[in-house]
């Protein structure tokens, strides 16, 4: 799909199909209203009869209309002027393109200026509807011997503007919103491919092969004895179990000069999770091939930076393995020494996520960061606290958990910061070693006390934790990866960018 801006008067443009919105009650649009002149009353004739009054979601296809140029009308009804929610606004879009996408118009050209969103401007109404277009078109069918074919007629989309000011910011807007869908395409392609393909060794590969397509970008791949030399027991002891070897992945972009401090991004990368010897009973192992969506959201913000060439240093780190039980896994009560010197004792070998992230974040202190954001599918309660809506955040730096905050509202990918209080931390005691992966007895707050877990090896920089357990994944029937937070990441980016 092609997207693109024009400015000039959407009445006069010969294309295939102009979509302009109707209020209630009967309230035509400038535009609607221009063409409804120049046509003899078509659309009023129509409001009049009742075939359409402006309610919300309502849509009329109109073809051949005398005097207007184009080959057809969307009118599409938005209910009370200056009252559409981001979601509503999202959903008729839904219903906007499927309705699109059974003519047979190559080109599309949409009034972004009389769309009225609820405190959102054009800038974000671009951004949301790129993406929204890439949602309804994605699949995942790299795995059917049949494909099933894809109705995809519609080629352009056009935002038509009315100034050329307008202009300038519809056309970053929309570079903007291509780069962020293609982070989150990426991002979803990995996270769909199933556990025994998507291994360490493949994640490791597409690193590679990620930097070699990209001269701004280096990557270092460290094996298991890399890591060993490191003294990284508490990754290490995660991978005990499989048969494929762990990989810890750093990718590292420069759009900056040396010396300007880098923004780290962790993944966790998972690449199967059955819970260890604490092992998870079968129902709550579905899904767990989406226990690298940390590791695929950061390719897919580093895609997205490239695009947009960002004048920033960025590094992804991902530590990457497979949970496994067995005869050579790590046992419940097992003790193990972080690459920060702290001892673990491991009570869960379930709670893994903690563990590779923690000899992670102490291995982010040689790049001196500016910040440091994981993201993580740690914990299944994060779906208790917030539902599918908001991502997790917990962090020890309040500038850096406002950003993201702001970032996640900006983008409509959003984010709840949750406490890291003291009384939490107490939890981790371990009567054997410096600290246990999970508490003793459980105090519940599983989504905090992993936080406070990972705080203890981010004490030497800004640091943020997206916990995205509940947001990376599709609920109920339909199965796949969401590709957030990636939109909230690339957000983040450019609003730092901006600030510059
Ligand atoms: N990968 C899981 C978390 C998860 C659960 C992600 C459901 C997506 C959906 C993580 O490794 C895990 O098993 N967490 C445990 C922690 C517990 C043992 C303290 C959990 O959430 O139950
Ligand atoms: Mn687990
Ligand atoms: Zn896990």
């Amino acid at each position: 799909m092609e997207f693109s801006v024009k400015s000039g008067q959407p009445e006069k443009q010969k294309t295939h199909l102009l979509i302009v919105p109707i209020y209630e009650p009967r309230r035509l649009s400038p535009t609607a209203e221009k063409i409804n002149v120049a046509s003899n009353s078509v659309i009023s004739n129509l409001v009049r009869k009742g075939d359409l009054e402006g309610k919300y979601g309502q849509m009329l296809l109109l073809q051949n209309i005398e005097g207007f140029p184009a080959e057809r009308l969307l009118l599409v009804g938005c209910g009370q002027i200056s009252e559409m929610q981001e979601s509503q606004f999202r959903d008729l879009i839904f219903k906007m393109i499927a309705t699109l996408n059974d003519t047979n118009s190559l080109e599309a050209i949409f009034c972004i200026n009389e769309f009225h969103v609820k405190n959102k401007d054009n800038s974000w109404k671009i951004r949301q509807i790129i993406q929204w277009i890439h949602t309804a078109f994605y699949r995942f069918d790299d795995f059917k011997s049949k494909k099933e074919p894809v109705r995809k007629i519609l080629r352009r989309f056009i935002f038509i503007v009315p100034t050329k000011r307008d202009h300038t910011v519809a056309e970053r807007a929309v570079n903007e919103g291509v780069a962020i869908a293609q982070g989150i395409e990426l991002t979803k392609n990995l996270a769909n491919v199933p556990p025994n393909i998507c291994t360490p060794s493949f994640l490791a590969d597409k690193a590679k092969k990620f930097a070699k397509e990209h001269a701004k970008v280096n990557v270092a791949v460290l094996e298991e004895k890399d890591m060993a030399a490191l003294g990284m027991g508490s990754l290490l002891s995660v991978t005990q179990g499989s048969n494929f070897p762990a990989k810890l992945i750093t990718l590292e972009y420069r759009g900056a000069r040396k010396d300007v401090k880098p923004i780290v991004f962790v993944g966790k990368g998972i690449t199967f999770d059955t819970g260890g010897n604490s092992i998870k009973i079968p129902p709550h192992m579905i899904g767990m091939k989406y226990d690298m969506c940390g590791a695929a959201t950061v390719f897919g913000v580093l895609e997205a930076a490239l695009h947009l060439e960002l004048p920033l240093n960025i590094i992804s780190v991902i530590p990457s393995c497979e949970n496994m039980p067995g005869p050579n896994a790590t046992r419940p009560e097992d003790i193990v020494t972080s690459m920060s010197g702290l001892t673990i004792e491991i009570l869960n070998t379930d709670a893994e996520g903690r563990l590779i992230l923690a000899d992670a974040l102490t291995y982010c202190e040689r790049f001196h960061p500016d910040a440091v954001i994981d993201i993580a599918t740690l914990t299944g309660a994060c779906q208790l606290a917030l539902g599918p809506y908001a991502s997790g955040l917990m962090s020890n730096n309040d500038q850096l958990a406002h950003d993201l905050s702001q970032a996640g509202f900006d983008s409509s990918d959003k984010v709840w910061q949750l406490p890291l209080w003291d009384e939490y931390h107490d939890a981790l005691k371990s009567d054997f070693a410096d600290i246990a992966n999970v508490p003793v007895a459980d105090i519940g707050a599983r989504t905090i006390v992993a936080g406070c877990f990972l705080a203890k090896f981010a004490q030497k920089f800004p640091w943020a934790h997206l916990d995205v357990a509940n947001t990376a994944t599709l609920y109920g029937s339909k199965r796949g990866a969401t590709g957030r937070p990636v939109a909230l990441l690339v957000q983040y980016l450019l609003n730092r960018c901006k600030a510059l």
